[in-house]
């Protein structure tokens, strides 16, 4: 299938339905997602990005129903990622002289993968490739979020090639942001900035504002997953600058996993404190032992403070608090605050070891943490409930 999105350019991707894991297992894709390629047709062609591997021979298929191979003048690979690169080998097999342009780190990407000496051309930013009436300008995008990752701008139509920059993980039948359900698109765009993005704030923060900066008219976002932006394409700019920002809202989010449940009774109670301190705020409470832990670092990153809980199991923690604080570690979040809470029945380390990641973590930490011995008693729900207020009074 391929879709005419202007007059020169058509979107030559693939939609991935069946995708429910990203990444290995790193990343969970509820909703699919898409491979966007892009074939911009002018006195010369470009082909922007393909798709990932395990449909590349389909995309060849695909391409040659659209256009001649040969007729294709230039390969713009954005990003040396799989899942943009992995059709280049089936397609090199047929125009193996075409040249890729990218970035000196997408050429040294681009072969770590697949050791094949293709004519690379490497770009940087200003760099212009004149496709006849029209050019394409690259820009460079260091860290969003690969190395190696660069943008394109054609000129004449407007539109920013963005590749991940911009995207989510989000299979419709659409291809314009204006066309599908609003609410989905904004939880997996901002999933997929929580969950990828957020090490790279500074960078999407300096990138934006030098884009802002070269004046250049933006009719169009297409991204390498998901929707394109048309309608007000600005609009997720706008929204990255804020995400990029420390994002917060008015929300605490206790994160716990518990064997006999009294870890969580013991939430229960801190969020009932929390919301009896402070009615306004939003309270959400995850067992990560059954939750998507990408779902639950979408809700971190929305959240001024987290709190975790897990009982001492083998003088230390569940696996899966450890595993979710891994997580929360990798992302650098800035600018939230923490406390951890337990049960035990006789040595009780998990408390003091929570706390003890989240400060690696980079949270500030609002105290020592609270523990209750076995199953907490009324006395020990009391206890938590006052605890929940003094998260609440530390949390503006
Ligand atoms: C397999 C297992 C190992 C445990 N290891 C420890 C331990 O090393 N130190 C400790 O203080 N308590 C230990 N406990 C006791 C639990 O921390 C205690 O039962 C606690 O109340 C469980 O909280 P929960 O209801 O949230 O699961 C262990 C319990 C189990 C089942
Ligand atoms: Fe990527
Ligand atoms: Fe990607």
């Amino acid at each position: 299938m391929s879709i005419r999105i202007t007059d020169s350019v058509t979107w030559v991707g693939k939609k991935d339905w069946e995708l429910r894991d990203f990444h290995g297992m790193e990343y969970s894709t509820h909703r699919g997602s898409s491979y966007n390629s892009y074939l911009v047709r002018d006195e010369k062609v470009a082909l922007i990005d393909t798709v990932w591997q395990p449909f590349a021979e389909e995309f060849v298929e695909n391409l040659k129903k659209e256009i001649d191979l040969k007729e294709i003048d230039y390969i713009i690979i954005n990003h040396g990622e799989i899942d943009h690169s992995g059709a280049l080998p089936e397609l090199m097999r047929e125009i193996p002289e075409t040249p890729i342009y990218c970035t000196r780190n997408g050429a040294r990407s681009i072969k770590g993968h697949y050791h094949q000496d293709w004519n690379f051309v490497e770009v940087k930013t200003g760099d212009r490739l004149s496709l006849g009436k029209k050019e394409l300008i690259f820009i460079e995008a260091r860290m969003l979020h690969w190395p190696d990752s660069m943008f394109c701008y054609l000129t004449g139509e407007n539109i920013l090639f963005s590749n991940d920059a911009f995207g989510q993980h989000y299979a419709t039948e659409f291809f314009f942001n204006d066309e599908v359900d609003q609410a989905e698109l904004y939880q997996e765009s901002i999933k997929y900035y929580a969950n990828i993005l957020t090490p790279f704030s500074s960078f999407v923060r300096k990138k934006i504002e030098e884009f802002v900066s070269l004046n250049l008219p933006l009719s169009m976002i297409c991204t390498s997953h998901g929707i394109i932006w048309r309608d007000n394409p600005l609009q997720i700019v706008e929204q990255y600058m804020e995400w990029a920002d420390d994002y917060q809202e008015d929300q605490i989010t206790l994160i716990y996993d518990t064997m006999w449940n009294g870890t969580r009774r013991m939430a229960e109670a801190i969020a009932a404190g929390i919301r009896e301190a402070k009615p306004e705020m939003t309270v959400k409470l995850y067992n990560t032992g059954r939750t998507d832990k990408n779902d639950v670092i979408t809700e971190v990153f929305k959240s001024k403070a987290i709190v975790v809980g897990s009982p001492t199991i083998n003088r230390g923690i569940l696996t899966s608090i450890a595993a979710i604080l891994e997580e929360i570690r990798g992302l650098e979040f800035k600018n939230k605050k923490a406390a951890a809470f337990g049960c035990y029945g006789w040595s009780g380390e998990s408390v003091k070891m929570i706390t003890g990641l989240l400060g690696e973590c980079g949270m500030t930490l609002i105290n020592d943490g609270l523990r209750t011995l076995w199953n907490p008693d009324p006395a020990s729900i009391a206890r938590c409930v006052e605890f929940g207020k003094e998260i609440a009074a530390a949390v503006d």
